[in-house]
């Protein structure tokens, strides 16, 4: 296929295979060497360029994506808006490596843009997914935070985040998709490819073609609904990503563990990206936003040459890795019903590091507490403790009525770490994701029923 973009500016065509890496474009199709390819896997942000605005990865950004879009890479940052920043960095000793400086430099450079005054948590977070093994962070943040004191209201680094969905590519609707799946049946979906592209060149060589679901209106924008039995809840998009849903005012009021979920998926290159659709459709158990549906009581809404279908988000993981998607069946958006008065959310991941980490457990749940003291709703869901995210529903019953206390908590945390199955693996043991599970609903029961801060 051949894609028309820009690439700092100058109008570029490039004729390739749909998923051929954005990284393998700029460096050895265009000779923009300065982005530098580390490990290839999302994990280290030495290949960040400015996509529409926004910082990216570009090893997991499939050529198809590019269509109709502007690139910045570190060759036009760097000598232009970027100047003075690289002098601040050397200055303050935050130049070490040629591989890492070239994505800390566009990270921070688009952060700075927006927000010229970060504040040092606000660097540190906003530069997560560009990681250093030399430890040259303190030069970095030195160079860049202009106080260590609390962050400005609006300067949280993922509302910087220009505007997603621009509405290139084709198809352009969701009937146009759903008749190019029908007739197409290698066409692969993607929407930040951030697990779609973290796969064997080969893997990726042998997709025939990409769907671009950024571009199809229908699965775009968080949406209040105001009739039905979901009213008074929201509709969010499939294609919709972690950032548009940490920053967005709707979510962060209504669905706080929501929110909480995305601001921990990876870095700020990946929520810039990663979808909610993509993380319920890709269907790790491990997924953080998972647990949080799941307690929220979504409904998923898929569409496909024979319409739409509603389906519980209980019913929605089949097994490891599976869905209840059907072939040539789209997830186009998640239905969430309005929190129940009177309830308060709660959201934990443990991973290895603060961020950019898969978790190791992560949990999520909703709880109110009645007049009398008692809990009289309480819905707990878990993810990386078995095949599937789950709903407890046995722990959920036992806590129903109970006084909002300690012993409460600590029996919920024993009931729940007794009723899960996890596994030994690289990121962790069966044992410790237990020993993590109750602790952490010990803690968040305790949130739930007021008695703890955090
Ligand atoms: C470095 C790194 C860190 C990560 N950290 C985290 C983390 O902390 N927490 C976490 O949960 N995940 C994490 N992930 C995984 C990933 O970012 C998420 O699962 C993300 O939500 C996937 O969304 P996407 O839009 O990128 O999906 P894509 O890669 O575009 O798609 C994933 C799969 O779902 C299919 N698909 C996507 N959208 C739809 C749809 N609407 N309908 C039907 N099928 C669809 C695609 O065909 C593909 O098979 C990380 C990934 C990387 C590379
Ligand atoms: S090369 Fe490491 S994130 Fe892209
Ligand atoms: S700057 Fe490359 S390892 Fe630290």
């Amino acid at each position: 296929m051949k894609v028309r973009f820009t690439v700092n500016g100058e109008a570029v065509a490039v004729e390739g295979h749909p998923f051929e890496r954005l990284l393998d474009v700029v460096r050895e199709r265009l000779g923009a060497t300065g982005t530098k390819e580390g490990c290839g896997e999302g994990e280290c942000g030495a290949c960040t360029v400015v996509l529409d605005g926004r910082p990216v990865l570009s090893c997991l950004v499939p050529l198809a994506q590019c269509a109709g879009r502007a690139v910045e890479t570190v060759e036009a940052i760097a000598a232009g808006p970027a100047r003075d920043l690289v002098e601040r960095l050397v200055e303050a000793g935050g130049v070490q490596c040629g591989a890492c400086t070239p994505g800390i430099v566009v990270t921070a450079w688009a952060l700075l843009r927006d927000n010229p005054s970060a504040s040092r948590e606000q660097v540190r977070e906003a530069l997560a997914g560009n990681l250093c093994r030399c430890t040259g962070y303190e030069g970095i943040v030195r160079a860049l935070a202009t106080d260590g004191g609390e962050p400005p209201a609006a300067a949280d680094p993922a509302a910087t985040a220009a505007p997603a969905h621009p509405g290139n590519g084709a198809p352009r609707t969701l009937d146009e998709a759903l008749r190019r799946l029908a007739a197409e049946p290698g066409l692969r979906p993607v929407a930040g490819g951030t697990d779609l592209m973290v796969c064997e060149p080969e893997d990726r060589a042998g997709m025939p073609g990409a769907l671009d679901l950024f571009a199809l209106p229908e699965l775009a924008g968080i949406r209040e609904l105001t009739e039905g039995e979901h009213a008074g809840g929201l509709e969010i998009g499939a294609a919709v990503t972690f950032t548009e849903i940490r920053r967005s005012p709707l979510v962060r009021a209504r669905y706080p563990a929501l929110a909480a979920a995305a601001a921990v998926v990876g870095g700020w290159q990946i929520q810039n990206r990663a979808t909610i659709g993509g993380n319920a459709a890709n269907a790790s158990p491990a997924g953080d936003s998972l647990p949080v549906l799941l307690a929220l009581d979504a409904e998923v809404v898929a569409v496909g040459a024979d319409g739409e279908r509603r389906i519980p988000y209980r019913e929605f993981h089949t097994g490891y890795r599976r869905t209840a998607l059907r072939p040539g069946e789209l997830l186009t958006a998640f239905r969430l019903p309005p929190p129940p008065p009177g309830s308060r959310q709660a959201f934990r991941k443990v991973g290895t590091r603060a961020a950019q980490a898969i978790s190791k457990v992560v949990v999520a749940a909703l709880g109110r507490v009645d007049e009398g003291g008692r809990f009289d709703l309480f819905r707990l869901a878990a993810g990386s403790v078995a095949p599937t995210p789950v709903r407890l529903g046995a722990v959920e019953a036992a806590i129903a009525g109970r006084p909002a206390d300690e012993a409460t908590a600590a029996l919920a945390g024993r009931l729940a770490a007794g009723s899960v199955t996890p596994i030994d693996d690289v990121r962790s043991t069966a044992d410790y994701r237990r020993f993590a599970l109750e602790r952490v609903v010990r803690r968040m029961v305790l949130d739930l029923a007021g008695t703890a801060s955090s």
